[in-house]
């Protein structure tokens, strides 16, 4: 075996003690959200069949698919949760009280060229309602990621959501550049979705190709990649055809916010239009406002989703909010807890014949729901107070010859140095 082969894999996170506590008080922050606004959590299995993701407009992640054939079947590893979360609402359509709010924290697994907060393996906290077509939904989803930024101290002004429609382009663009090619309108959303990263003329370029999946004239690629430059939702609602649901749509969501007490943190970007094909209408990502990281969270809607896959045509939005950027963008201010270590108690027997009582101890504590550590082995006392220390223990129980005589325990407080006794459990 190679020393390379001892290491976990390039893009994934071995957890120890302290990474794993971090992890856990920001799921333990996602959770208490996702409770505040009454989702239920659902889970999934990480494999699925390969064939829930493979879709066919061109989307990055279904080249970084982790994907394997095992006795004729292929599989693979999720790359994201609402595949799964759709195939499980499609197997109970019948049954599901809508609306519903289902959240998870799945991990996800993509095959990427990795940068910072970039991974090949990522946790995601998603938060999803089925069953409301209205904007409501998408105003109660992004509310929720600001508590969740308020929850972890993020302060106000360092994180925005820029949001925009997909609807509200494709009236605009149906009436115009995809007027005899509407099919093309989600390979479409998947090309300048890449124009953070390549600029509009490449953009423009992937557009135009003639092996392209969208094909353009040069003209028509121009009269996109000017649309995506709109800051201001008026501008692209004057372009939009005369009394445009999308636009309409797009401004309750603004009042809403506002009624939220969020309006401050939201802006209209028409240069947001997500890389999955699958998303219909409202589209939103969420970004630290120094624009140092990659986008924390990413969401919208896909009410036609249950349908590529079978099922009936459910209304749906929702949004995945990564562990890893979050972690960089909170690591960056202090704001990460230091995972540090913390025990009730340390029982220490002195010797073997005082191990009976001293397991009687710690069992009476445990028994309390008090977390012990019941000192194993032989070591000597300045060692046990000292890992006692580390591991910020309340108290230490010491139990040597003498207190067995007299059937006590000796308890020290850690933090004050006090010192008393109390009678040995029977
Ligand atoms: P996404 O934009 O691909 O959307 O991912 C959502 C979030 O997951 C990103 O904003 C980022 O925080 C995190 N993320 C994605 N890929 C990585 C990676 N390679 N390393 C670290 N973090 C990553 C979706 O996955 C949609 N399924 C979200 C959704 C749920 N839409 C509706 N419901």
């Amino acid at each position: 075996m190679s020393k390379n082969d001892l290491q976990a894999p390039r893009g994934t996170r071995d957890f120890y003690p302290e990474e794993l506590r971090q992890r856990e008080w920001l799921f333990g922050c996602f959770r208490e959200i996702g409770r505040r606004y009454g989702f239920e959590e659902v889970d999934a299995p990480v494999l699925e069949h390969e064939e829930l993701f493979t879709r066919k407009a061109g989307e990055e992640i279904v080249g970084q698919l982790y994907h394997f054939e095992l006795h004729g079947r292929r599989l693979a590893l999720r790359p994201e949760m609402t595949p799964s979360i759709a195939r499980m609402v499609r197997a109970r359509a019948g049954s599901l009280r809508l609306p519903l709010r289902w959240m998870s924290l799945p991990q996800c697994w993509r095959y990427e060229r990795m940068t910072r907060g970039r991974r090949r393996e990522h946790y995601q906290w998603n938060m999803d309602i089925w069953g409301e077509a209205s904007v409501t939904a998408e105003a109660e989803l992004i509310s929720a990621v600001f508590d969740l930024l308020d929850r972890v101290d993020v302060p106000r002004d360092d994180v925005k959501v820029r949001l925009s429609s997909r609807a509200l382009l494709e009236e605009t663009l149906r009436g115009t550049v995809l007027r005899d090619r509407p099919e093309r309108f989600a390979a479409l959303c998947v090309v300048i979705d890449k124009l953070d990263k390549i600029g509009g003329g490449g953009v423009a370029d992937l557009l135009t190709a003639t092996s392209g999946a969208v094909g353009l004239e040069a003209s028509d690629a121009k009269f996109v990649v000017e649309w995506l430059g709109h800051r201001n939702l008026a501008d692209a609602v004057r372009q939009a055809p005369s009394g445009s649901a999308a636009a309409e749509e797009l401004s309750r969501l603004f009042d809403l916010l506002e009624a939220y007490g969020h309006g401050d943190r939201v802006v209209f970007d028409a240069s947001v239009v997500r890389g999955l094909a699958y998303y219909t209408g409202v589209v939103f990502e969420v970004f630290d406002t120094a624009r140092e990281l990659r986008a924390i969270c990413g969401g919208g809607r896909y009410d036609g989703l249950l349908e590529t896959l079978g099922g009936p045509r459910i209304p749906a939005a929702g949004f995945g909010f990564g562990d890893a950027v979050i972690a960089e963008l909170l690591s960056d201010r202090g704001l990460l807890p230091d995972g540090a270590r913390s025990l009730d108690a340390v029982v220490f027997p002195f010797g073997d014949e005082q191990r009976a009582a001293a397991v009687a101890v710690a069992g009476a504590l445990r028994a309390r729901g008090q977390s012990v550590d019941l000192v194993l082995g032989r070591p000597k006392l300045k060692r046990v107070l000292a890992d006692a220390d580390r591991a910020n223990a309340a108290c230490v129980y010491l139990i040597g010859p003498d207190e067995l005589t007299r059937g006590e325990v000796l308890i020290r407080d850690l933090a004050t140095g006090e010192q008393r006794t109390e009678t040995l459990p029977d």
